[in-house]
């Protein structure tokens, strides 16, 4: 196997060496993050990694804030307002639709608590869902009378089978839709722009959860969604806390902060400026980040974390006996291919071994095999397409690897991560 470790410059680090997946300007890279270099992070679709500057600009910031707090607060907004349109173009929306949340969460929360849900509709989920958006879902639903459907979607549907199935789901009962963009748990994408041209036809409002788009997709807030939200803090490598919400000319009026506060009577998305008092030197210092992966290279970057799942993929593959699996959710259009292979999927029907320790197993196998940290999921067997049902827990079948899934280390977390019960992050 190719070593594709890396370690910081002037490590005495054992077995660490260089990355040819990366080139030989890797030391010099590596050291802009401060990762103990006795561990792989791969995990950043859950938890990011933020690079050392990008840290002591905060914590300057932070100095600044505590030597003047008044000052400080009063020149917030302004700083706020500045960085959030920077970060419009990092995400690819337009400045006046473009606001700054705490996570995706949040953005899901005001996305959904803007809708006009009547008494009797449902929002439709993919079965892919990140369990944490349909359980924000099932809030709202259950507020309003409404009610939360599934539409399961086969792993490996291409884009124009999950446009078909989209098709055949929304009907005049159909609220608003929830799709990912990539989706957690099972590391696929879906065809958003798609989906939004479907949802338009028929009125009805589409939310994308695009957690893992930004700095992972180019622009991947233009995708003519009435909501869009992605996490800055994972690929995009902003400090935790740092996420774009895009929102579209006709909900801007009624779209409100998921923090009710000074900003409640501004209109959007200055409103999203002012949420109480909370430690914003992230979202100051989010542009930073952006602007120094911008100058490795996205494309640099998107291919080497390409070529390294698949090495992932290989490596898991060769030690279970088993092959690689799901190809085709990396063709479904150029985002997908692009998307998909920071994700792999490693094909079920698996021997011994794989059966012996599961998802869980394959992490925590990781750890020893690699010094890496991966997140490793199981997903369920392949489902009829395109069946409308409640959420319910799916069985567990195959395995998927994906670099966007959480450590799922708590005694509480699904080892799917998906549906309603998965708590894990990522
Ligand atoms: C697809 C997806 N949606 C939403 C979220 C929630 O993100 P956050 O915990 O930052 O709110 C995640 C977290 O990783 C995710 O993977």
């Amino acid at each position: 196997m190719t070593d594709t470790t890396g370690t910081r410059e002037g490590s005495t680090g054992d077995a660490l060496g260089g990355n040819p997946l990366w080139g030989d300007d890797w030391p010099r890279v590596r050291a802009l993050w401060s990762l103990d270099e006795t561990v792989l992070h791969l995990n950043h679709g859950s938890f990011g990694g933020v690079p050392a500057a990008v840290r002591e600009e905060q914590d300057r910031l932070r100095a600044e804030a505590e030597n003047n707090p008044d000052a400080w607060f009063r020149r917030l907004p302004a700083r706020i307002a500045a960085a959030r349109t920077e970060l419009a173009g990092v995400c690819g929306a337009p400045v006046e639709a473009f606001s700054l949340v705490l996570n995706a969460s949040a953005g899901t929360t005001s996305a959904l608590a803007s809708l006009p849900l009547r008494e009797g509709s449902h929002l439709l989920l993919t079965d892919h869902a990140y369990g944490a958006a349909a359980m924000a879902a099932a809030r709202f639903a259950r507020a309003r009378g409404a009610s939360v459907r599934r539409l399961e979607v086969p792993l490996d549907a291409p884009a124009e089978q999950v446009l078909r199935l989209l098709e055949e789901a929304v009907d005049e009962r159909t609220g608003a839709v929830l799709m990912d963009q990539v989706s957690s748990a099972t590391a696929r994408t879906f065809p958003v722009a798609g989906a939004a041209a479907v949802c338009r036809e028929r009125g009805v409002p589409l939310l994308v959860d695009g957690a893992h788009a930004p700095g992972m997709l180019d622009g991947p807030a233009d995708c003519g969604a009435d909501f869009w939200v992605g996490n800055l803090h994972k690929w995009a490598c902003a400090p935790r806390g740092t996420a774009g919400f895009a929102v579209s000319g006709e909900h801007r009026g009624r779209v409100r902060g998921p923090i009710a506060s000074w900003g409640e009577e501004e209109p959007y998305p200055a409103a999203f400026d002012q949420q109480g008092t909370w430690d914003a030197t992230g979202w100051l210092t989010a542009p930073l980040s952006a602007a120094l992966l911008g100058g490795l290279g996205w494309e640099r970057v998107r291919a080497h974390n390409a070529a390294l799942a698949e090495y992932g993929q290989a490596v898991v593959c060769e030690a279970l006996g088993t092959a690689p699996a799901g190809r085709r959710s990396g063709s479904v259009d150029a985002a997908g291919a692009a998307a998909a292979r920071n994700g792999r999927h490693v094909r079920g029907r698996p021997g011994p071994a794989v059966r012996a320790c599961g998802a869980g197993g394959l992490r925590d196998g990781g750890h020893h095999v690699e010094r890496a940290r991966v997140p490793a999921r199981q997903r369920p067997g392949v489902q009829p397409a395109g069946r409308v049902r409640g959420a319910r827990p799916r069985p567990a079948g195959g395995a998927v690897l994906s670099s966007r899934r959480g450590d799922g280390a708590g005694p509480d977390r699904r080892e799917d991560g998906a549906g309603p019960r998965g708590r894990a992050p990522g």
